[in-house]
């Protein structure tokens, strides 16, 4: 993995968990966006899938594709924003692991090694377009599976893909103990109110929305 490349870590396991639920059959075609070090794409290759997968960071891209190379496993592998690179393609299943913590004013945005995690102050800088564009890319009966955290507003998750005809609902959640990023910014995160005073720990939640026949 190159240096600055996200390794999968608690939020990608979760998702892995409900890729292997969903089960896509062998040819469905996927899109992993956000790809970073390929976990999740590398995993619905090995199911049988036909892979796309999409980063903004030339390192990820890198990354995906010397994994996808070492393993022998075919995934297609596209440089940019979400999902500007796949324009005109169409999906049966979208996975997403986005930047999702929320993040004080940093200026000019995320930068370097927080590209990979750092979302505007509400967390949603990456989820709200996802919301807003992932479903028009599903095929009918496709499934877009997105995991973040509790604290970047799940509630506004589930009634953006609700309002755009999805059937959507939290499948799986998991508490994990603050990792380095949310506690350097914990005192900023509780005087927000996002977390309690005593709070340790987030919960990680996956949605899964449908798009119906
Ligand atoms: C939390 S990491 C997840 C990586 C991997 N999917 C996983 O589950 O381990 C988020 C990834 O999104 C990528 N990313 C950030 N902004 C993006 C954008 N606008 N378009 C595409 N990818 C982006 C980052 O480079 C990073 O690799």
């Amino acid at each position: 993995m190159l240096p600055g490349v996200y390794a999968p870590q608690d939020d990608t396991e979760l998702l892995a968990e409900a890729l292997r639920e969903v089960a896509p059959p062998p040819g469905a075609r996927v899109l992993d966006v956000g790809t970073g070090s390929g976990a999740l794409a590398l995993e619905a290759a090995r199911l049988g899938a036909e892979v796309t997968a999409v980063d903004v960071s030339r390192r990820a891209v890198w990354t995906v594709r010397l994994n996808a190379w070492l393993r022998r496993l075919p995934v297609r592998i596209r440089r940019g924003n979400l999902f500007a690179p796949v324009r005109g393609r169409t999906y049966d299943l979208i996975l997403a692991n986005p930047p999702y913590v929320p993040a004080p004013d940093a200026g000019r945005g995320p930068r370097g090694r927080s590209l990979a995690w750092d979302a505007g102050r509400d967390g949603r800088l990456l989820l709200d377009p996802i919301c807003r564009d992932a479903p028009a890319l599903l095929n009918p009966g496709g499934t877009l599976l997105v995991v973040h955290s509790a604290l970047s507003g799940p509630d506004r998750t589930l009634e953006l893909l609700r309002a755009a005809g999805l059937k959507a609902a939290v499948i799986r959640r998991r508490w994990i103990p603050l990792g380095p990023v949310l506690r350097s910014r914990a005192d900023w995160l509780r005087r927000r109110g996002l977390l309690a005073p005593a709070e340790d720990r987030e919960e990680l939640v996956v949605i899964r929305a449908e798009r119906p026949c």
